[in-house]
């Protein structure tokens, strides 16, 4: 087992969970709330994780009805539950849902509803004064990376609209990454949820602004996917390679601190207004948007990021005329069926969907300044 700080504390490989609760406990905390949903219960993984924190001596109670996209009544029944349990911190279980409702949880323990004053794109975050309880991260899916962030997405059920909760303190303590935890794990939702973390590492690299932290950060999560999502898709019981997915997906979510761009504003619209899961979503849109991207009147410095994760296939013989091919060529390989109409998107939908795509504020932080009409034809070409 392994830890390292950066920014989340990371425990890594088998053990991690139970060294987890070994720190827990050592910082006085007697009870958590384990935030998970109905899958993993179903699958007995509550049951394990619970299992080896009441050997470490932490008691703990369950919420486990967190919707696939967390709304606020999730929010506000996990709380009932951790206040008459007493609990002192939360647990979030499972891939960037549980996480997200936890993180949530976080701000309604001490401050009052409704959740959407703490929108933070409308200044909400200024609201949030109170200290939050700890939460502590154990990922089942190697995508969203939420274990080491510090935001939440929320559906107000009333308005389907999105809140958008940031803050600081809202980042887990300590993640505990297992590879363990992913073995079983449907090839489909390995692989959707493996190009969410590609999704983000491409995004946060051709973010502009200048973090070239993040920058070493997401070209490096980007290898590490192309290396080891192929070995788990190929031997789902690779638990080396699964580790590593864990690894690309919080380095992932760390690079994307520095922003992310218009594959996300799709993906967005993809997943409220027409069911698709989220990974999917990100892998449908983005080899359009890289194509607009390549496409584009584009500067040196924007010229050679595209250059450089095109040579990170390039080093590994994957590469192909153009980085939109190149990735439209991996991401079939590892079985991905291109065309939104072939997951359900009608062909009506598409000017709903760019509607709300320049809407999305993730397009704010692409490499280039994007219009509705730009979105179109990427939905337009991803259909
Ligand atoms: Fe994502």
């Amino acid at each position: 087992m392994q830890k390292f700080n950066y920014p989340t504390q990371i425990y890594y490989g088998p053990g991690s969970v139970k060294e987890m609760a070994n720190s827990i406990v050592q910082m006085g905390i007697k009870k958590v709330l384990v935030v998970s949903d109905k899958t993993l219960l179903e699958l007995g993984m509550v049951g394990h994780i619970t299992d080896t924190f009441h050997a470490a001596g932490l008691s703990t109670a369950q919420f486990c009805d967190v919707h696939p996209n967390p709304i606020e009544e999730d929010v506000l029944n996990g709380i009932q539950v951790y206040k008459k349990g007493k609990c002192e911190a939360f647990v979030a279980l499972g891939g960037g849902s549980p996480m997200d409702a936890a993180k949530a949880m976080m701000i309604l323990v001490d401050h009052p509803e409704p959740l959407a004053q703490y929108d933070d794109t409308k200044g909400g975050d200024q609201l949030i004064k109170k200290p939050l309880p700890p939460v502590f991260a154990i990922p089942t899916t190697a995508g969203t990376g939420s274990e080491v962030g510090r935001s939440s997405v929320i559906i107000i059920k009333a308005t389907n609209d999105k809140t958008i909760l940031f803050h600081p303190t809202m980042m887990p303590k300590i993640a505990a990454l297992e590879p363990e935890l992913t073995k079983n794990l449907p090839v489909s939702v390995t692989v959707n949820t493996g190009l969410d973390a590609f999704t983000h590492n491409l995004e946060a690299y051709f973010a502009p602004g200048f973090h070239p932290m993040a920058d070493g950060i997401a070209l490096q999560g980007m290898a590490l996917i192309l290396d080891n999502l192929p070995l788990v898709v190929k031997n789902p019981g690779d638990l080396d390679a699964r580790g590593k997915m864990l690894i690309a997906a919080a380095m992932g979510a760390t690079a994307f601190q520095k922003g992310l761009g218009m594959i996300h504003s799709m993906a967005h619209p993809l997943s409220s207004e027409c069911g698709l899961h989220h990974g999917l979503a990100n892998a449908l849109a983005l080899p359009a948007c890289v194509e607009f991207l390549e496409k584009s009147e584009l500067n040196p410095e924007q010229r050679k990021r595209i250059r450089d994760v095109l040579n990170l296939f390039k080093e590994r013989n994957m590469q192909r005329s153009t980085l939109a091919e190149t990735c439209r060529d991996f991401f079939k390989g590892l079985g991905l069926k291109f065309g939104l109409s072939n997951h359900g998107v009608k062909k009506e939908d598409l000017t709903k969907l760019s509607k709300k795509a320049i809407l999305d504020p993730c397009h704010s932080n692409n490499m280039i300044k994007v219009t509705e009409s730009d979105f179109a034809n990427c939905f337009a070409k991803a259909f």
